[in-house]
C-alpha cells in the first residue's frame, strides 16, 4: 500500500493502474469506512482511499479545526485491507488558491434537510468530490447510505456532469444497539452515548408505522420530534421523503426514506431508514 500526497504522483500511478474503485473519506476511519473499502474491493482490483478534511464543506462554527486528523492510525487500519493507495493531499495541493474560484453548485436539494442547517455544505461536498473524481478517475466509487442526502447529490452530480463512474451505495454500519457508525460518535459522553440509539429507534418506529399502513407523515414526524425533544435532543428535522428524488413524500409513494438530524449536547447526529411499501 502506498501513501500518495500529490496530484501529479497519483496521476502517474493511475496511468498503469487498470480498473480502480474509490472510497473518498475525511479520515478518522471506523468500521463503517472499512465496510466501504471492502465493498470497493469487489468492484475493481485496485482500491484507492482518499483522506482529506475538506474545509469547503464545513460552515462557520462547525468542527473543521477540531476534526480528528489521524493519518497514521488510518493507514494502519487500511494496511490490513485490500488497498493499493491512500491519497492524502494537503490543503494547498487541493486548494492552491486562497479562495476556491470554481464550485460545483448542486440543485435546490442542497438547501433542504441537512442543507437547511448547513448552508454551503453540499456545494463543498460536490466540489471536492468532483475534484477527487477528476484526479483519481475511478471506474467505481462507494458512498455510505448513512449520508443519504450526500449520496443523492453525488448520484445527480455523476449523471448530470457525465462522470463515467458507477456509484455504489453501501448500507449503514451500526453498533449492536443500533447507533449508526460515525466519526462524530466519539464526541458523545457516556450518558449521551447511551441515549444516542434513540434516534434510530424513532426512525424504525416511523418505518414500522408506514409499513402498517399509517401514512400520516406529518403526525409521525411530529411524534418523533416530540419524543426526541422530551429526551433532551435538539431536533433539526425528522422527515419522510421519496427514497430516490428526496422530494417531500406524497400519498401513493412506495419507496420512502425517513431521515433525521438532531443534536445531543454538542454532537449532531444523522440517520435514516428506507421503507419500501408493496
Ligand atoms: O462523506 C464524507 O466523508 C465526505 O463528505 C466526503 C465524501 C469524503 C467529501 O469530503
Amino acid at each position: 500500500m502506498q501513501i500518495i500526497h500529490t496530484v501529479q504522483a497519483l496521476r502517474e500511478w493511475r496511468k498503469t493502474a487498470g480498473r480502480v474503485a474509490f472510497v473518498p473519506t475525511m479520515g478518522n476511519l471506523h468500521e463503517g469506512h472499512l465496510a466501504l473499502v471492502r465493498e470497493a474491493g469487489k468492484h475493481a482490483d485496485q482500491v484507492v482511499v482518499s483522506i482529506f478534511v475538506n474545509r469547503l464543506q464545513f460552515g462557520q462554527g462547525e468542527d473543521f479545526s477540531q476534526y480528528p486528523r489521524t493519518l497514521q492510525q488510518d493507514a494502519d487500519k487500511l494496511s490490513k485491507e485490500n488497498v493499493a493507495v491512500i491519497f492524502a493531499p494537503d490543503e494547498k495541493e487541493l486548494y492552491p488558491h486562497v479562495e476556491q474560484r470554481y464550485n460545483v453548485e448542486p440543485p435546490n436539494l442542497q438547501n433542504e434537510l441537512c442543507g437547511k442547517f448547513r448552508p454551503g455544505h453540499f456545494r463543498g461536498v460536490a466540489t471536492v468530490v468532483s475534484k477527487l473524481f477528476n484526479i483519481v478517475e475511478p471506474d467505481t466509487a462507494c458512498f455510505g447510505k448513512k449520508d443519504y442526502q450526500q449520496l443523492a447529490i453525488i448520484k445527480g452530480l455523476v449523471e448530470d456532469l457525465n462522470f463515467n463512474i458507477r456509484i455504489v451505495p453501501v448500507d449503514t454500519g451500526r453498533a449492536s444497539d443500533g447507533l449508526a457508525l460515525s466519526s462524530r460518535n466519539q464526541y458523545l459522553n457516556e450518558t449521551e452515548r447511551t441515549e444516542a440509539p434513540r434516534l434510530y429507534r424513532e426512525l424504525t418506529a416511523i418505518a414500522e408505522a408506514l409499513r402498517q399502513g399509517n401514512l400520516a407523515y406529518a403526525e409521525l414526524e411530529n411524534a418523533a420530534i416530540q419524543n426526541l425533544t422530551a429526551a433532551g435532543w435538539t431536533v433539526d428535522y425528522v422527515e419522510v421523503r421519496h427514497a430516490e428524488s428526496l422530494k417531500v413524500a406524497h400519498a401513493g409513494d412506495k419507496d420512502l426514506v425517513v431521515l433525521a438530524a438532531a443534536r445531543l449536547g454538542k454532537t449532531r447526529l444523522i440517520d435514516n431508514v428506507e421503507v419500501h411499501l408493496d
